[in-house]
Order: structure tokens, then C-alpha cells, then sequence
């Protein structure tokens, strides 16, 4: 599921059309006129504008679920939607074998570090030296769900705002990667932290954790 340019979507395309163990089976957008859907069509993907009309935002989840349900799909994978989902929406996923719903996002900072929207712009703006991106669960609390993998880069002092987010979106997209490296190997599954909190972790047929 993607809002805009697609530059995530598109290196989850390009990987699944390159890799018989992968298949995405569509893409959903919720802006006509995004990016994200021009380039599910050069996958051969279908792409499906699911806008949302007169604020229901209630009435375009349902349709969504449909679509994906119908579709039968394993996983559903945020890679830049930019529209909150509802707690309903994500319980309506929820997959009994797996545990949690499989439901993936990419945010752009190391949670719980620069959660909720601006993330870049937040952490260059408070001077950190090191930045990245989490792929977590997707859970009803806003960029809180379990973590999964996170991957990290320097900033460099002399970087501009916008060297500094570029580097940011091409760590993104090694990091979606590495998530696809580890789903095709294995499963997910999630532990509880010392303190009570979940996380989540891949784990190999032969029950070492990949990651
Ligand atoms: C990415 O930085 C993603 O993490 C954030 O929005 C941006 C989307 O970029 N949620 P793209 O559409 O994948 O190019």
C-alpha cells in the first residue's frame, strides 16, 4: 500500500519480479494520481485507487479489506501509505496461525525515536549523528508496534537537509530489502522484551534467528 512517489513500492516490485518465491499479488493507493500506481502497472501488477470519499475513511478500509481478501494475500506491506489505519482495520487482519496481524510499515527514523510524520526533518533539525528506519507490526498505537529490523546511517556534518534525506530513503529501501531476504527464509515471530514490550524476530526452518 503506497500514497505518493512509490520508490519503496517500487523496490519491492522490482525484487518480487525477480525472485519466484515472491509475488505481490496488488497494489492499493488512496491518491489518484500517485507515482505508486504508474509503477505497479509497469510491473504488471494491478493497482487499485482506493480514495477516501466524504471523510469516510470507514467505508474505504472495508473496500480495502475486500480487495484483500479476495486476493488472498499473506502479507500486506506499508510503504509510504500516508493515512493512519484503524484499529479495526488491522483486527480485521489478524492472522490466527501468525499470531498478529501481518501488517508491515517502514517508518523513516529508529523508533521510538522521531515517531509520526517529518521524521527527517525532525531528527536533522535536532542534530542527531546517527539516523535509519524501522520495519515493525503495525499495531493500533501511531509507529509503536513491535520492531523488527532497523538498519542505521551517519550523518555527515556537511550534509544539506536534503543529501541527508536522500541517504535516509536509500538505507529505506536496503532495509525493505533486507526484510524480503529474511521472509522468503522464514517466520516471524514475537517475543516479549524484559520490559514487557513485544518485539518482533525472524526465525530460520532451523530455528536460528535471521535479522
Ligand atoms: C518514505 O520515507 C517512507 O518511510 C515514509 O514516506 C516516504 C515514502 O517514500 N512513510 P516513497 O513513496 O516510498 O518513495
Amino acid at each position: 500500500m503506497a500514497s505518493g512517489r512509490g520508490s519503496n513500492a517500487e523496490k519491492i516490485l522490482r525484487r518480487a519480479s525477480l525472485d519466484p518465491q515472491l509475488e505481490v499479488s496488488l497494489l492499493i493507493c488512496d491518491k489518484k494520481d500517485a507515482n505508486a500506481l504508474t509503477l505497479a502497472w509497469n510491473y504488471g501488477v494491478k493497482g487499485h485507487f482506493i480514495p477516501v470519499i466524504n471523510k469516510d475513511k470507514s467505508a474505504q478500509e472495508t473496500k480495502i479489506l475486500e480487495v484483500l481478501k479476495n486476493a488472498k494475500v499473506d502479507w500486506v506491506l506499508l510503504a509510504g501509505y500516508m493515512r493512519i489505519l484503524s484499529e479495526d482495520f488491522i483486527k480485521a487482519l489478524y492472522n490466527k496461525e501468525k499470531g498478529f496481524s501481518p501488517l508491515i510499515n517502514i517508518h523513516p527514523s529508529l523508533l521510538p525515536s522521531f515517531p509520526g510524520v517529518n521524521s527527517y526533518q525532525n531528527a536533522f533539525d535536532y542534530g542527531v549523528k546517527v539516523h535509519g528506519a524501522t520495519i515493525h507490526l503495525v499495531t493500533g498505537e501511531l509507529d509503536a508496534g513491535p520492531i523488527l529490523l532497523q538498519e542505521s546511517y551517519k550523518r555527515v556534518n556537511e550534509d544539506t537537509f536534503l543529501e541527508f534525506k536522500n541517504k535516509g530513503l536509500e538505507n529505506e529501501h536496503k532495509l525493505y530489502q533486507k526484510f524480503l531476504d529474511n521472509l522468503v527464509k522464514g517466520s516471524i515471530k514475537l517475543v516479549e522484551t524484559s520490559s514487557k514490550r513485544m518485539q518482533a524476530i525472524f526465525v530460520n526452518p532451523d530455528g536460528s534467528f535471521g535479522g
